[in-house]
């Protein structure tokens, strides 16, 4: 059977987790999430006790004995780190900071860049992140840039925190993203950016069921 690879990329906060692995599943392939194996490298760099601001630092935890593992347990994307199973550590709001710091580093880009090329030589898939369809997997079978406006991402993420119980507010998490595509799309290195040859998919007014239709019918029009 041919291998079908579809990358999906955007800004924080477009739902791309919980779109692609639904997407994933509809469609029978394997749902990869690249920000995980980020966030276990710079796991790997706290616990290490790098210094996060120096990039000679960071890279020295890059050893030979490290270990960075990708398992589907039950059909669901699970990491290990050294043979340990850190698939809850890395979610942390420390594990998000030390991702981010570790992932500006193209030598960090470059040490994940077979594993990610080889899970998707071998399997279908669906792979998110922010430089899949134009670093990764420049040859994906179809490339979507997921995205929706910065207002209608903050009052998202707004409402899922405020769920949680937290104390925010909207004009905090608006300027936070604001921020964050900033800084994501003006990195030296993979800034996020939509490859020339992907469909633009915005969400902005369109609910969470109507996002999944909307990408798994672009994918499945498209392969
Ligand atoms: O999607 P996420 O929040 O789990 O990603 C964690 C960090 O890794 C985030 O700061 C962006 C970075 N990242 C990246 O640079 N390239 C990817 N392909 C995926 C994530």
């Amino acid at each position: 059977m041919k291998i079908i690879n579809v990358a999906i990329d955007g800004p924080a906060g477009a739902g791309k987790s919980t779109i692609s692995r639904k997407a994933a599943a509809e469609m029978g392939y394997i749902y990869i999430d690249t920000g995980a194996l980020y966030r276990t490298v710079g796991l790997n760099a706290m616990r290490q006790g790098a210094d996060l601001d120096s990039d000679d630092s960071i890279i020295a935890t890059l050893t030979d004995e490290l270990k960075v593992e990708l398992r589907f347990i039950d059909g669901e994307q699970r990491m290990f780190l050294n043979g340990d199973d850190v698939s809850a550590d890395i979610r942390t709001p420390e594990a998000s900071m030390a991702a981010s710091r570790v992932s500006a580093v193209p030598r960090v880009r470059e040490y994940l860049f077979d594993l990610q090329k080889n899970l998707a030589k071998n399997n279908s898939c669906v792979m998110d992140g922010r430089d899949i369809g134009t670093v990764v997997l420049p040859d994906a079978d179809v490339k979507i840039f997921l995205t929706a406006s910065p207002e209608a991402r903050a009052e998202r993420r707004y409402k899922e925190l405020t769920e949680k119980g937290m104390d925010v507010k909207l004009e905090d998490v608006l300027a936070d993203m604001i921020k964050r595509d900033y800084d994501d799309s003006h990195r030296a290195i993979a800034p996020l950016k939509q490859a020339d040859d992907a469909i633009l998919c915005d969400t902005s007014e369109l609910n969470l069921e109507e996002s999944i239709d909307l990408i798994i019918n672009t994918i499945k029009s498209n392969i």
